[in-house]
């Protein structure tokens, strides 16, 4: 490895840094890295505009036709580098139990030998030949007191822009940091060091990928992937795995979570949270426009994937995005089923992935019911409608994304970025399932609310890398999320309810729903997008106390006239259809709740395989 003196490496921090232990861990990962510069990031505007050009120059993006995508531009990927890596995502915990059977483990003190200290180190000179960025962000309205700042140290520019888009990021967040305070390490390497001469690649990784958490120390080392949560570390890493951990310790609640805003034609507005896994339309939800019929109905976003959610002295659970931009899925987005998403791409986009249009513009299938006549796909081969049909090649890949920052929406919250939160009314938890779980079911309490979201199942999307469609259980939409033991992840939201009902605060009621069913013809059966405001009004409505509903085996749900359906024609068979609790199939589905229950056996609550045990009572009656 070349000794950084030897290559004019800046390891002393730039004047303004004040803050030693800061400057000094920079030092300390620029050696071991072997990085051939350091850079300070500042989070301006001219920094981006110079980081793009530099990505432009390098191949790795493609400035969009100015005229048609103003201040935009297309990264391609690496083929082999498009999607979350869960296989080899890490909890190295002291202890394997407090990682849980549901995360993958290693002993801190043998992975820190394979990405540290060990003779062959991977981090051992993996950034020779480039620059490392040093970005100080704040996820998390800067100042809020349920905000944390982290320093995420990277050699890939394309994360520069990006958490520059999808967090608070630069000199104000060093600023805050002062001289002494607290920030969550996380280094970054694409693993794809640079020999002197050596060309560089468009978008270089490496096939050994490495995403490590370790909880005790609240550190983050990524190596190997340069794409979306692997490698923006305070997305997934930190603001849900270590956040998690945080949360646990400190009696807050870090939740892969959608947070909206309704307003009623009253003019009440309540604060709705709602965990759906990966690519399930938590965008599309949190930018719903209430479809016809529903005049004087409105919906506002503060966060489309991640939130924060913490006790208050008022005795409410008040919820901030840590987020402050979009990494949205672009397939199926269109002017139908997300026209405010729509709205939100038209300028200052990096689009990743998506197909590249003979005008300059962009295509991802579902944008448009006609595809254009001719595209280059995401993998820079020529691409028509013909090709497509003999061999099956999409245009876009079906987990290519779009980072856009959430002041585009035009659908923003006014509190989106308040310091304090948004009091939280209603927890919705909801998977893809095309079978078995109802359009919607309210828990009759807490407990009830906390088992339909610790046994949510969903079918596999390509968010992941790995197998598509099949379902499997996924937690409150934290399998590949929650940073500690699962089953005390399920203690964990048992305890803040029961702190929050002890203390005579209002408990949020919990929700579970569904909008993929589909019929025999394999077609999902309930509309979805805009009309998802029939059930998000009955939500309203019995917060309100206004809205009926029939017990069932599975919570509280909504009969055929509980919904209002002005606007849309859906009869009382379709809506059984979706509603309806199949006796056979659910307990089919109890009994892989057993297999989840018996997997996180050890350190189990209670109350869940009570709950279950009710359940199968309602279902034998
Ligand atoms: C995401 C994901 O990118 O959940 O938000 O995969
Ligand atoms: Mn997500």
């Amino acid at each position: 490895m070349n000794h950084p003196a030897m290559h004019g490496l800046r390891l002393t921090a730039p004047a303004h840094v004040k803050h030693a232990r800061l400057a000094s861990w920079v030092a300390e990962v620029a050696a071991l890295t072997g990085a051939a510069d350091v850079v300070w990031c500042d989070g301006s505007a001219e920094e981006y505009k110079r980081m793009c050009d530099l990505l432009v120059a390098a191949g790795t993006m493609k400035k969009l036709n100015p005229e048609l995508r103003p201040n935009s531009y297309l990264a391609l990927s690496d083929p082999s580098d498009v999607a979350r890596v869960e296989d080899r995502t890490y909890i190295c915990s002291e202890r394997q139990e407090d990682a849980g059977p549901t995360n993958n483990w290693m002993a801190p003190a043998e992975m820190r030998a394979l990405l540290q200290t060990g003779v062959n180190a991977l981090f051992k000179g993996c950034m020779q030949g480039r620059t490392m960025y040093v970005v100080p962000f704040s996820m998390g309205p800067l100042g809020s007191h349920i905000s944390h700042i982290g320093v995420e140290l990277t050699d890939s520019p394309y994360v520069v822009i990006s958490m520059r888009t999808m967090t608070r990021m630069g000199k104000a967040v060093l600023e805050l940091l002062g001289t002494d305070g607290t920030f969550v390490p996380c280094v970054h390497t694409v693993g794809a060091p640079l020999q002197s001469g050596q060309k560089d690649v468009a978008w270089p990784c490496n096939k050994t990928k490495y995403i490590v958490h370790y909880p005790e120390t609240h550190e983050i080392w990524s190596y190997g992937s340069g794409y979306g949560g692997n490698a923006l570390l305070g997305k997934k890493c930190f603001a849900l795995r270590i956040a998690s951990n945080m949360g646990r310790a400190q009696g807050w609640l870090a939740e892969h979570m959608l947070i909206l805003g309704v307003t009623t034609p009253a003019g009440k507005k309540y604060h709705v949270a709602a965990a759906f896994p990966s690519a399930c339309g938590k965008t599309n939800f949190s930018m719903l426009v209430p479809p016809q019929g529903y005049e004087g109905w409105k919906v506002t976003t503060i966060g489309d994937d991640i939130a924060w959610i913490k006790p208050g002295a008022d005795g409410r659970l008040h919820a901030i995005n840590p987020e402050a931009g979009y990494f949205g899925v672009a397939p199926g987005t269109n002017y139908h089923t997300n026209p405010n998403c729509m709205d939100s791409l038209k300028r200052d986009v990096v689009f990743t992935n998506v197909a590249l249009t003979d005008d300059g513009d962009v295509w991802w299938e579902g944008m448009t019911d006609t595809p254009p006549a001719h595209l280059i796909d995401w993998q820079g081969k020529d691409w028509t409608p013909q090709i497509a049909k003999e061999t099956g090649a999409k245009a876009a890949h079906p987990n290519s994304r779009f980072t856009v920052a959430a002041t585009n929406n035009p659908a923003l919250d006014p509190e989106w970025d308040s310091t304090t939160g948004v009091a939280i009314d209603a927890f919705i938890v909801g998977g893809r399932r095309s079978t078995t779980v109802p359009l919607v079911a309210e828990a009759r309490d807490w407990v009830e609310g906390v088992y339909m979201g610790a046994t949510m199942g969903s079918e596999t999307t390509a968010a992941i890398a790995g197998q598509q469609g099949v379902v499997r259980r996924d937690p409150f939409a934290m399998i590949a999320f929650a940073g500690y033991n699962m089953a005390d992840y399920f203690q964990h939201w048992l305890n803040v309810g029961d702190k929050l009902a002890k203390a005579g605060g209002k408990v949020p009621h919990i929700y579970c729903v569904n909008w993929f069913r589909k019929g025999a013809d394999g077609k999902f059966i309930w509309p979805g997008y805009g009309d998802n405001m029939r059930v998000l009004e009955w939500i309203v409505g019995r917060i309100e106390g206004k809205a009926g509903g029939a017990e069932n085996a599975f919570g509280v749900s909504p009969r055929y006239e509980d919904l209002r359906w002005d606007g849309l024609a859906f009869s009382k068979e379709q809506f059984q259809s979706v509603i309806g609790i199949d006796r056979s199939a659910w307990q089919q589905e109890m009994v892989l709740h057993q297999e989840l229950f018996t997997q996180l056996t050890f350190h189990l609550p209670s109350e869940l395989p009570a709950t279950k045990a009710r359940i199968e009572q309602r279902l034998a009656a």
